[in-house]
Parts: C-alpha cells; sequence; structure tokens
C-alpha cells in the first residue's frame, strides 16, 4: 500500500517539474505516462503482482491502483493543457504578424473641385481685407432678387436675365448674389463688409462662356464715409493677390440697377499679357466684374439712411475667374467632371 503511494508521489513530483524549465516539452509528460502506467510501468508492475495474493488483498491493492491511475492520468492530462496553452502562448509572444502588406497600396486622394478651390482662394483674400462671409439663398422671392434693387417690375433690365420662376410659386432661382445684399442689410447694422459666394440660376443656353447654373461672389461694404477710391483699392489688391501678379486694371463706365455710379472692370489678359489671344478674342483686355457705389434707392428698401450711409458693391463670376486663372478656355470644361482634366489641378 505504501509502496503504490509513494509510487505515485514520485509520478506527481516529476510531473511538477515538468515545464519549470525552458525546455518544456510534451514529451516529458508522455515520459512519466510511459514510466507509470505503460506496459512495464511502475503502477502496471503493481498489478501484475496481484494473482500472488488473497482476495481481499486483491480487491483493496486493486482499487488503490486504480486510484492512483486515476489520480496519475487526471494530472498527466492537466499538465498537458498547462504546457501546450504556456508553449502556444510563448509562440504568440516571439510571432509577430507584419499585417502591413495588406495595406501597401495607396487610396487615390482627391481634391477640390476646380469651383470650390476658386471659391475659397477668392473668399480667403477677402477674408483677409476683414470681409465676412455670408451665405445667402438660392431660391428668392421678386423683392429681393429685382425690386429691392431698384429693379422694378417692367424694367427692361429684368429682360438680361433670364430668369427660372417656380411653378405655382412667387418665388423664383435667383439669377445673381446681389439679392444677398438685401438680406445682410435687413439683418445687420452698418458698418457692413461682407461677401456672398454662391450658386445662380438663368435660363440661357450652354456654350464655351455660358451656363445656366454657374457662381458669383457679391461684395458689399457699408458706412459712414465709404468711397469710390476704397472699392478700386480693394479690387486692384484681390486681382493682384488672386492672380499673383500686379496686372493693369481698368474702371469702364457702366450701368447697373442698383449702383450709382457702376463700373465694369477689365484686367490685362493673363494669358496673352495684352497682345491678344483667343481667350481675350484678340483684345488683350478681360471683363472680369460689375461694380459700383450703393444706390440711394437700395439703401431706402431696406431703411437705411442714404444720406448718412454710403456703400460699394461689387459682383463677380467664378467661372471666369478659374478659366483665366487656369486657362481654361471652355467653360463646359469645369462641369464635364472628366477626371482626366480634374487630376490636372
Ligand atoms: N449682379 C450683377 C450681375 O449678375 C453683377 C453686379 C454688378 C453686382 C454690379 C454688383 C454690382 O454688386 O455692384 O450681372
Amino acid at each position: 500500500m505504501n509502496n503504490i503511494n509513494e509510487i505515485l508521489k514520485e509520478a506527481l513530483d516529476k510531473l511538477k517539474n515538468v515545464g519549470l524549465k525552458d525546455t518544456a516539452v510534451i514529451e516529458d509528460i508522455e515520459n512519466i505516462k510511459v514510466e507509470y502506467l505503460g506496459k512495464k510501468g511502475k503502477i502496471t508492475e503493481i498489478l501484475k503482482t496481484l494473482s500472488s495474493m488473497t482476495i481481499e488483498e486483491k480487491k483493496k491493492i486493486g482499487s488503490l491502483v486504480n486510484e492512483a491511475k486515476i489520480e496519475l492520468n487526471t494530472a498527466l492530462e492537466n499538465k498537458r493543457k498547462e504546457i501546450s496553452n504556456k508553449l502556444l502562448e510563448e509562440k504568440m509572444k516571439n510571432e509577430k504578424i507584419d499585417i502591413s502588406p495588406a495595406f501597401s497600396f495607396s487610396f487615390p486622394k482627391g481634391h477640390r473641385h476646380i469651383i470650390s478651390k476658386t471659391i475659397q482662394d477668392m473668399s480667403n483674400i477677402f477674408v483677409s481685407l476683414g470681409f465676412d462671409v455670408y451665405s445667402g439663398r438660392e431660391i428668392e422671392t421678386d423683392w429681393y432678387n429685382f425690386e429691392a434693387l431698384n429693379i422694378p417690375k417692367d424694367h427692361p433690365a429684368r429682360d438680361t436675365q433670364d430668369t427660372f420662376y417656380l411653378e405655382n410659386s412667387e418665388c423664383l432661382l435667383r439669377t445673381h448674389t446681389s439679392p444677398g445684399q438685401i438680406h445682410v442689410m435687413e439683418e445687420m447694422k452698418p458698418p457692413i463688409k461682407v461677401i456672398v459666394p454662391g450658386r445662380v440660376y438663368r435660363n440661357e443656353a450652354t456654350d464655351a462662356s455660358h451656363s445656366a447654373i454657374f457662381h458669383q461672389i457679391e461684395g458689399l461694404v457699408v458706412g459712414e464715409n465709404v468711397t469710390f477710391s476704397e472699392l478700386k483699392g480693394t479690387l486692384k489688391l484681390f486681382i493682384n493677390r488672386l492672380f499673383g501678379q500686379e496686372l493693369d486694371m481698368r474702371f469702364r463706365p457702366s450701368h447697373f440697377q442698383f449702383t450709382e455710379p457702376s463700373a465694369e472692370v477689365d484686367i490685362k489678359c493673363v494669358l496673352c499679357g495684352g497682345k491678344g489671344c483667343r481667350v481675350c478674342k484678340g483684345s488683350g483686355w478681360l471683363e472680369v466684374l460689375g461694380c459700383g457705389m450703393v444706390h440711394p434707392n437700395v439703401f431706402r428698401a431696406v431703411k437705411y439712411d442714404p444720406e448718412k450711409y454710403t456703400g460699394y458693391a461689387f459682383g463677380l463670376g467664378v467661372e471666369r475667374f478659374a478659366m483665366f486663372k487656369y486657362g481654361i478656355d471652355d467653360m463646359r470644361v469645369l462641369y464635364e467632371n472628366d477626371l482626366r482634366v480634374l487630376r490636372q489641378f
């Protein structure tokens, strides 16, 4: 009996030591199993001596041996699990999986569309000159788009802006960003210094220089002593910064209902330097914007005192500037979104 317990203890002790050294391997456990429970194992050997025993002894020793076998088997099994977990853990610790090849291709990078980029570049210049940016509305009423801008009903000036009217509604799609001026003046008190960039709509056929949907940036400055020379200085600074060069400019007298006096601004053709090319149609000049001093009637429409306040306004076409800046001679290129074109900018 003692013998059995001793043998079992010896086996369990050996098992305990397995895995304490770095070389711990499953075979050590197998060897212990063979040494004690194998055909010629130490515990198996005891069973072989049963035949020379009395029935009583056989029963007693037999069941002790069985218990010892079960205990040792359980211990072996536990050890086996322990060791294999430990080995797996070590393996995981040393094994680094390099997942970088899975991400080694590069995603194609997008960028802003030329129109958005131009609006942003232009707005940034005005912001650096102290202008705030105001968002107007694309759907307007007749009052904001025309009437308040000193364009009464039946006035021929309306014909120059082929308007999209909304069905069964008083509303229309704004034909210019100028109605933004009215909203700004209704919402704020002078001094005012804002730009209103946005999309505008005209019911006209598309060609190389026209589109039914295009973009403008409106400017409005109102205060007590705002002068035409400030307007000139501001626009000159703006043009030179945008094109990154000192460009000759000329102010041509013109007519707009909402400004008096009014002017149109031409710049020396950026593409040919004034020699004459297909973009400036041989004239050497490019017409880039309309501007003027805010008409007293416009001030009256927003209940500003025209005796107290003066102001200037300007409106410029984003697409035209983008075309001049990037040397594009067909406006449609800006809307077709052909990737071969977009990728060049
Ligand atoms: N709204 C005009 C247009 O679309 C452009 C314009 C001209 C705006 C003169 C202005 C201005 O503010 O003063 O044709």
